[in-house]
C-alpha cells in the first residue's frame, strides 16, 4: 500500500488509523487558526490598475465592470492620493484614447504629452509617494486594437519593439517608476532597458508581463479602453497559448535575462500553477494580474446573490499569495485596502 492510499478501516477507530495525529486540532478556535496561518494578504501586496480618459471632472462607468470607472486625469490624481493614503504601494494606468487619435501604428504613444504621460505627471504631483506603473503596449493607441504595428495582417515585432522602447523613455521622463510592457513582443525587455539606461533612467524598473496568455478573460478590459469594437481576430500570434506551461518558463527566463526586475503572470486565478512554477524556478519578485474578466465574474455572481462578493474577493487574493505572488494587480485594490484597514 503506498503511503497516500486510503487505509482499510476494518472496524478500527480513527485514532488507530491516524495515530495520535488530528489535523483538526489547530482549526478548533479562531486564535489557533490565526496562529498557524501560513499566508496573509496586506495592503502592501496591492497594485491598483486604473483607466484614464480625456477631459476634466469626468467619471464614466464601465458596464461590464461594475464599481470600476474611467476617470479624467484630475480625478485619477485625486484617487491616486486616496490610494496612497490607504497605503497602496502602486498604481498602473491604462488610457482610453480618443478614437480620433488612434492610427495604424499607434503613433500617439510617442507623444510626450499623451494621456498616459499627462496622467503620470498629475499622479506624481498629487501623490509623490505612490509608485506609477505604465504600459508599453500599443493597443490603446492603434485603430485595430492590436498591441503592435499591424502590416499585411502581421504584427511586426522589431519595429513595434523600437516604438515601445522610445515610448518607455517618454513615460520615464513623465515620472513613471516602473515600465510594464504588456505586449509580448520578443526582445522588448532588453530594448527598453537599453533605451532607459541610455537616457539616464537607470533607476526606472521593468515589470515584465512575462507570461501573458491568450485569454477570454480580457473581455471587459477591452470595453474599458475602447478596443472591443476595433479588434479583429485574436492575439494568438504574440500571447502565449494557454495550454502551455514550459513555454511560460522560457518566456520568463528570456525576460529576466534581458533585464526584467519583476515578472508577472496574466490572467491570474486560472494560472496559479504558472505563478508557483516561476517563483520556484527563478525566486524573483513575482506578480499576477487578476484581470477584468476575473473581477467581473466575482462582481456578477455577487450581484446575483450567488456568492458573497467580499469573501470571494478576499479568498481569491489570498490564493495568489499562497501560490507565491509578491503582489497582485487587482481592480479590487482600494476596496481591499479599506477592508484591511477596518480590520
Ligand atoms: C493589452 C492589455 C490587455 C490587458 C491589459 N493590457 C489584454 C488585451 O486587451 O488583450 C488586460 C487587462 C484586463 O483584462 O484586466 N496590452
Amino acid at each position: 500500500m503506498n503511503k497516500h492510499s486510503r487505509p482499510m478501516t476494518g472496524g478500527r477507530s480513527v485514532d488507530e488509523i491516524t495515530g495520535s495525529r488530528r489535523l483538526r486540532r489547530m482549526r478548533k478556535a479562531d486564535w489557533s487558526r490565526r496562529l498557524v496561518q501560513e499566508n496573509r494578504l496586506t495592503v502592501d501586496d496591492l497594485i491598483w490598475p486604473i483607466f484614464v480618459i480625456d477631459g476634466e471632472n469626468r467619471r464614466e462607468s464601465i458596464p461590464a465592470m461594475p464599481g470600476v470607472f474611467r476617470m479624467s486625469v484630475d480625478l485619477a490624481a485625486e484617487e491616486a492620493a486616496r490610494a496612497a493614503e490607504l497605503g497602496i504601494p502602486a498604481i498602473a494606468t491604462f488610457p482610453n484614447v480618443d478614437i480620433s487619435l488612434r492610427d495604424q501604428t499607434g503613433s500617439q504613444i510617442l507623444d510626450a504629452d499623451n494621456l498616459i504621460n499627462r496622467a503620470t505627471r498629475a499622479i506624481k504631483a498629487a501623490a509623490p509617494n505612490i509608485g506609477v506603473i505604465t504600459d508599453g503596449a500599443l493597443d490603446p493607441f492603434t485603430s485595430h486594437g492590436h498591441d503592435g504595428i499591424l502590416r499585411d495582417g502581421v504584427i511586426v515585432n522589431d519595429e513595434t519593439v523600437e516604438q515601445i522602447a522610445a515610448a518607455a523613455v517618454l513615460q520615464a521622463r513623465a515620472g513613471a517608476d516602473i515600465i510594464a510592457p504588456s505586449d509580448m513582443m520578443d526582445g522588448r525587455i532588453g530594448a527598453i532597458r537599453d533605451a532607459l539606461d541610455a537616457n539616464g533612467f537607470q533607476d526606472v524598473a521593468i515589470m515584465s508581463y512575462a507570461t501573458k496568455f491568450a485569454s477570454a478573460f480580457y473581455g471587459p478590459y477591452r470595453e474599458a479602453i475602447g478596443t472591443k469594437g476595433l479588434l479583429k481576430g485574436d492575439k494568438k500570434t504574440y500571447y502565449l497559448d494557454h495550454a502551455n506551461s514550459d513555454e511560460a518558463v522560457r518566456e520568463a527566463e528570456q525576460d529576466l535575462a534581458e533585464g526584467a526586475d519583476m515578472i508577472m503572470v496574466k490572467p491570474g486565478l486560472p494560472y496559479l500553477d504558472i505563478v508557483r512554477r516561476l517563483k520556484d524556478e527563478f525566486a524573483m519578485p513575482t506578480f499576477a494580474y487578476q484581470v477584468s474578466g476575473e473581477y467581473s465574474m466575482i462582481e456578477a455572481a455577487s450581484a446575483n446573490g450567488w456568492i458573497d462578493g467580499e469573501k470571494a474577493m478576499m479568498e481569491s487574493l489570498l490564493a495568489f499569495k499562497r501560490a507565491g505572488c509578491d503582489g497582485i494587480l487587482t481592480y479590487f485594490a482600494p476596496r481591499v485596502a479599506e477592508l484591511l484597514k477596518r480590520g
